[in-house]
């Protein structure tokens, strides 16, 4: 897709990206949560991807000692199937690796096989479970390592 962009996530994209996590997800991070991660927590670190001046997707990561634990990934539904959630990941763990960042973990439904399998693609694999984790249907969550 050569109109692609992949960058880091500014003030001025909060309110995109708080759009996508609500058609996302089933227990959306509020505005303000959103707001206080990319602009204000200086251990977090946000990318979109942005097409014709159009956020379609974002990553976001916290920065603990050596590891990365991924808070969200999303891309808006009509942007998906292009590898875009791929390529902000991609970039996402580049751009952290180079500062220090040496694992990466996160947590998904057992149930969400697009995400499972993009982030297996990624080199993360299953080390763990937590039952009934997803406050709103009781869903374990699967623990994911990389690295
Ligand atoms: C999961 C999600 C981020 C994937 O984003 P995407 O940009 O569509 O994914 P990509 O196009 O980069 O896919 C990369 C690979 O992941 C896998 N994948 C992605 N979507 C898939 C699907 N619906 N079914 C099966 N495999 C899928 C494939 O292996 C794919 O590679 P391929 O297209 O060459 O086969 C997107 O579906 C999404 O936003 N879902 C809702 C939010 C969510 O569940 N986030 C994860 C929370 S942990």
């Amino acid at each position: 897709m050569s109109d692609l962009i992949i960058r880091k996530a500014e003030e001025k994209d909060v309110s995109a990206i708080e759009k996508i996590e609500k058609q996302c997800f089933s227990i959306p991070w509020s505005y303000e949560s959103l707001y206080k991660d990319v602009v204000e927590n200086g251990l977090a670190f946000y990318v979109i991807a942005e097409i014709e001046g159009q956020v379609c997707g974002y990553v976001g990561v916290w920065k603990i000692l050596d590891e990365g634990h991924i808070t969200n990934v999303a891309v808006a539904p009509e942007f998906r199937r292009k590898h875009i959630g791929r390529a902000m990941l991609e970039t996402l763990i580049e751009v952290t690796a180079q500062a220090g960042i040496e694992r990466y973990t996160l947590e998904v439904r057992e149930s969400n096989q697009p995400a499972i399998s993009l982030y297996e693609g990624l080199g993360f694999s299953v080390e763990g479970v937590r039952p009934g984790y997803y406050e709103d249907n009781g869903e374990n969550a699967l623990i994911m390592w990389r690295g």
